[in-house]
C-alpha cells in the first residue's frame, strides 16, 4: 500500500493527460465565471491564487487603513498575509475542537477589537456556527467573507450551501483542494454594495494584471505528471525523483514564485477547474463515504464528536483525528506505506517559519494545543474504501 495525503492527491491518469493537453480558450474562462456566478449568486473574478482573491476582496471593501479583520485562528499563513497585504490588521480568533471559533470567542474578540470584517473558514469542511455568527455580523455591521478553500460543496447546519451566506465568497483551486485545478482562486462579490465599488475601480482584471510567468505555468502543467510518476514508481526511484525535484525546485508548490502581485488565471487552468466542477458531486460523495468509514471504524478515543457529527454536511477535505503521540503514529504508518506527515496546520497560523509576529500563540492556546495533536487522514479520490479500512486497522493497532 502507498498512500499520500497530498502530492497530486486529486489526480488520476485522465487528469494527467488533461493537464498536459489543456490549452483553454476564452470559453473556459466564461464557463467558470458562469458556474461561480450561478452557484454563489454574485459576480466572480478570477486570480492565479486564492490568497490574491482574498486580498482583492478585502481591498474592494475600501476599509480605512489598519481596520481590524477577524479570522479563524487555525489557518494557513497566506490568510494572515492576505489581510496584511490589503493594508488591514489581522485578528485571529481561537478555535475549539470543532476546528472553528465559537460564537463565545467571536463575542470576546468583539469586546477587545473594533472588527470591520470577518472571514469564516469552515476548517477541513466542517461547518461553523454560521447562523449566530451572521446575526452578530448584521447587528454590528461587520462584513462577512466566506473562505471556501477547505469547504467548497459543504453545507451549514441550516442546510444552506457554504458560500451562499456572506457578502463575499472566496475560493481556492490550488493543489489538494476539493476543486483542484493545480492553481487558481476566485472572489465572488455577492453583496451588490461591494460589487459596485469593485467594478468602478477595477473594470477588467485581465487588462490590469499580468499572467503568471511561463516558468511558473510550466511547473504547474507538469505537476500532475510528475507527482503521478513519483507515486507510481515510489519504491523503484520515485522517492529519489521526488527528493531531486524538490531540491531543484522543479516541483510546483503552493508557496512558490513571486506572487506578491495580483496575477490573472490563464485559460488552461480554467478548463481543469471546469472539469473538476463537472465531477464535483461525485467527488464530494466519495470524500463523504471515506470519512464515514473513518468515523465508524476508528477507535472513538481519537475522534471528536464535534467533527464526526458533521461528516454528512462537510466537504470532508480531510478527516481529523487527535493523538497525543502523533510522531509515533506518523512513523508507524510510514513503515506501512501510509504517508500522512503533511499536517495542515502544525501551528495556529502555519507554517510557523513564515510568521514574524510574536505572541500570537499566547492568544491562541486552544489552536496551539489542537495543532500539536491533530492528524489529518486522506479522503481524496485515490483512497478506496478498502484502503480506508486498512488505514483504520493500522491506526487502531498502533494506538491500542
Ligand atoms: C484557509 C485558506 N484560505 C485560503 C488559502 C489560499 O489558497 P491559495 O493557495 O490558492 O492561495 C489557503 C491555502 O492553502 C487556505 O488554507
Amino acid at each position: 500500500m502507498r498512500v499520500f495525503n497530498s502530492l497530486g492527491s486529486n489526480y488520476d491518469f485522465k487528469f494527467v493527460l488533461k493537464s498536459l493537453l489543456a490549452f483553454g480558450g476564452n470559453g473556459e474562462v466564461l464557463k467558470l465565471k458562469k458556474t461561480l456566478n450561478k452557484k454563489y449568486s454574485g459576480e466572480a473574478f478570477l486570480f492565479y491564487k486564492g490568497r490574491q482573491a482574498l486580498t482583492y476582496a478585502l481591498e474592494s471593501l475600501n476599509l480605512p487603513k489598519d481596520s481590524s479583520v477577524a479570522f479563524t485562528g487555525f489557518t494557513c499563513f497566506v490568510v494572515f498575509d492576505a489581510i496584511k497585504k490589503a493594508g488591514l490588521k489581522p485578528i485571529p480568533i481561537d478555535i475549539d475542537f470543532s476546528l472553528n471559533f465559537t460564537t463565545t470567542n467571536f463575542k470576546k474578540t468583539l469586546n477587545e477589537e473594533d472588527i470591520k470584517a470577518l472571514i469564516v473558514q469552515n476548517t477541513l469542511g466542517y461547518p461553523c456556527e454560521i447562523e449566530e455568527i451572521l446575526k452578530i455580523c448584521k447587528e454590528k455591521g461587520i462584513i462577512l467573507i466566506e473562505d471556501l478553500a477547505h469547504c467548497a460543496g459543504g453545507k451549514y447546519v441550516n442546510k444552506k450551501e457554504i458560500g451562499t451566506i456572506g457578502d463575499l465568497t472566496v475560493l481556492s483551486f490550488s493543489q489538494d483542494k476539493i476543486i483542484d485545478g493545480i492553481s487558481g482562486g476566485a472572489v465572488v462579490i455577492r453583496n451588490k454594495k461591494y460589487q459596485l465599488r469593485f467594478n468602478r475601480s477595477q473594470k477588467n482584471i485581465k487588462e490590469i494584471f499580468g499572467n503568471p510567468s511561463i516558468i511558473l505555468q510550466s511547473k504547474d502543467k507538469l505537476y500532475p505528471l510528475l507527482t503521478f510518476k513519483i507515486k507510481a514508481l515510489y519504491d523503484i526511484g520515485g522517492n529519489l525523483l521526488h527528493f531531486i525535484l524538490k531540491k531543484t525546485k522543479l516541483l510546483s508548490t503552493p508557496m512558490q514564485g513571486n506572487i506578491n502581485k495580483f496575477l490573472n488565471l490563464p485559460e488552461w487552468y480554467c478548463s481543469l477547474i471546469n472539469y473538476q466542477f463537472d465531477n464535483f458531486d461525485k467527488e464530494l460523495k466519495h470524500r463523504r463515504e471515506i470519512a464515514e468509514i473513518y468515523k465508524e471504524e476508528l477507535d472513538s478515543k481519537i475522534l471528536n464528536n464535534e467533527i464526526i457529527d458533521f461528516v454528512s454536511l462537510s466537504s470532508n477535505l480531510r478527516f481529523p483525528i487527535f493523538v497525543e503521540n502523533r510522531e509515533k503514529l506518523i512513523n508507524y504508518l510510514k513503515t506501512k506505506g501510509v504517508y500522512v506527515s503533511d499536517i495542515w496546520y502544525d501551528f495556529p497560523i502555519a507554517p510557523k517559519k513564515y510568521l514574524a509576529e510574536e505572541n500570537i500563540e499566547n492568544k491562541l492556546s486552544n489552536s496551539k494545543r489542537i495543532s500539536e495533536t491533530i492528524l489529518n487522514l486522506p479522503t481524496h479520490k485515490n483512497i478506496s474504501q478498502k484502503t480506508a479500512m486498512e488505514i483504520c486497522d493500522l491506526i487502531n493497532l498502533c494506538i491500542k
